[in-house]
């Protein structure tokens, strides 16, 4: 059970004590009856609580989908730049929210925005495996070669040393775009693994978290939430 004013705030964009003065003036009803008692005790389970006619999701965490658009940054605030974060439509936003993992501010493709962060801490460790696919066009054409170097696994200049990658040609693009599976996060991987081998990625896209796919339905810059069968999918099939 859950004092009514923090089940808001801890869900809502409201502070506590802006819940306090929103419960006070009868805006808040549980199961369907005004209640005006900030520590009134509700059921997250089992109660249907609305502010202002609108149901409050009951939720704990909230994990969304989001097709970001190129030329927003993959951070909570930013004093230039708009964020993953303002993009996303009122009745997504909550308290906490925060990418699980970064694009870089030209990628596009499929994040994962929660406010969950043993959730994100799983999805991202480099020691759980979950793979990643991104499409990447670049300036030139793959060949078998830049396969096997994705296989043996890129080192970078730096001599820093990636994990064996997938890389596949996708068919009718004259050669020019693969299909990246890689299971960790470096910063500016894909880009930093093709320039290893002497190539430039001019579009970059991730499509898949594990078996979790970008929403083909979902337009670029939309986001939709997802059902605990979704985030499921990110993990199956994976044995770490
Ligand atoms: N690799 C990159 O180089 N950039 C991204 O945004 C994601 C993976």
């Amino acid at each position: 059970m859950e004092r009514l004013d923090k089940f808001l705030s801890a869900r809502g964009t409201l502070s506590r004590k802006e819940a306090q003065k929103s419960i006070k003036s009868g805006e808040v009803t549980v199961n369907g009856e005004v209640c005006r008692t900030a520590d009134f005790k509700v059921d997250p389970e089992t109660d249907a609580v609305s502010l202002r006619g609108q149901a409050v999701c009951a939720d704990e965490h909230v994990y969304i989908m989001l097709n970001k658009p190129p030329g927003v940054v993959s951070a909570t605030e930013d004093k230039r730049e708009r964020t993953v974060i303002d993009i996303l439509p009122p009745e997504l936003r909550r308290k906490g929210l925060f990418p699980a993992g970064r694009l870089d501010k030209d990628t596009e493709g499929l994040l994962i925005i929660t406010d969950d962060g043993d959730f994100a801490h799983r999805m991202l460790s480099p020691g759980k495996h979950v793979e990643k696919r991104y499409i990447a066009q670049i300036d030139g054409e793959i060949t078998d070669e830049m396969i096997t170097a994705f296989e043996n696994g890129i080192i970078f200049a730096d001599g820093t040393e990636c994990m064996p990658a997938k890389l596949e040609i996708i068919p009718n693009s004259g050669g020019m775009s693969g299909l990246v599976t890689i299971c960790e996060g470096k910063y500016h991987q894909v880009k930093k693994m093709f320039s290893a081998v002497g190539h430039k990625v001019v579009h970059l896209q991730r499509i898949s978290i594990g078996n979790l796919y970008l929403d083909s339905n979902l337009p670029i810059g939309y986001a939709k939430k997802l059902t605990k069968l979704d985030i499921d999918a990110i993990f199956v099939g994976n044995i770490h």
